[in-house]
């Protein structure tokens, strides 16, 4: 039984995606920060294994438990709603430490075994917020646009050993706790010279109709990790799927 591991558990797209694989008859491995079976459907193939992606020591410890990784989901992530000159610079460098490093030392974790193995995939959660310059989300679309570049060019030394990698980009999933989450996390304190302006934008943002499910980012991540012709990047949700396309993104 071919076996998956994925990073933020706890909450939204990574449920999904840990449902969708134990559906389809993987061993599933959700990580998380705080332990919980909480939102993920009982099964014995199901292990829940504590991990904060930004610690060495956690990443070592979660992966002496695991044993061989089929495929490595870099779901873990958070985001900042806001100006540049409303950030505190120490949340911006948390931020990246979860997304950007996190990412990268997962990779990383994995990776001897998978070269070793000559297989295995990794699939790396990046967003949509990559397609196009948005006001109020300057360093989470840095963070994003950071993981692009690093997948981008680790798939070209992985592939090498047999080891893919793949970006999956969702668009705006309201139905998860991200924003929530981000806010609590980084905060949201707008300084008052740009408040109109934030508002009206927010405005704009609920009034789009589009809007991508958590169901979407768990079929592309299936792809992107079964498809072997899967291309490097995959939109996910409908308006994820409008904005690539619009870039010049062949419909995937
Ligand atoms: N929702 C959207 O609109 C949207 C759009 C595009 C891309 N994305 C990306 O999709 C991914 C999942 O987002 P989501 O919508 O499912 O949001 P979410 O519900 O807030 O889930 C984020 C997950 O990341 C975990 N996490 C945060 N810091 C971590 C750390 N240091 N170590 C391990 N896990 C950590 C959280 O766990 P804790 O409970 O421990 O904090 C949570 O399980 C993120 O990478 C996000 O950037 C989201």
């Amino acid at each position: 039984m071919p076996r998956i591991l994925i990073t933020g558990c706890s909450s939204g797209f990574g449920q999904a995606i840990a449902a969708r694989f134990l559906d389809e008859g993987w061993e599933v491995i959700a990580t998380m920060r705080s332990p919980s079976t909480e939102g993920l459907p009982p099964s014995d193939h199901l292990r829940i294994v504590p991990l904060d992606v930004t610690k060495p020591e956690s990443i070592e410890a979660a992966l002496s438990e695991t044993g061989q990784i089929d495929a490595l989901v870099n779901n873990a992530g958070v985001g900042m709603l806001n100006v540049l000159e409303g950030a505190e610079i120490d949340k911006a460098r948390e931020l990246f430490e979860i997304n950007v490093l996190g990412t990268m030392a997962m990779s990383r974790a994995v990776m001897p075994g998978m070269r070793r193995r000559r297989s295995g995939v990794i699939v790396n959660i990046s967003s949509s917020v990559t397609l196009r310059p948005l006001p109020a989300l300057s360093i989470y679309s840095a963070s994003k646009a950071a993981v692009n570049a690093f997948t981008e060019s680790f798939a070209l030394e992985a592939a090498d050993f047999g080891v893919r990698a793949r970006l999956v980009l969702p668009g705006s999933a309201p139905e998860t706790s991200f924003g929530r989450n981000a806010v609590a996390r980084m905060g949201m304190d707008v300084p008052e010279a740009y408040g109109a302006f934030v508002q009206t934008y927010l405005q704009t943002l609920r009034h789009s109709t589009d809007k991508t499910s958590a169901l979407d980012v768990s079929n592309a991540v299936w792809r992107a990790v079964t498809d072997v012709y899967a291309p490097m990047i995959l939109p996910a949700g409908p308006d994820a799927h409008a904005l690539f396309q619009k870039t010049g993104g062949a419909a995937a």
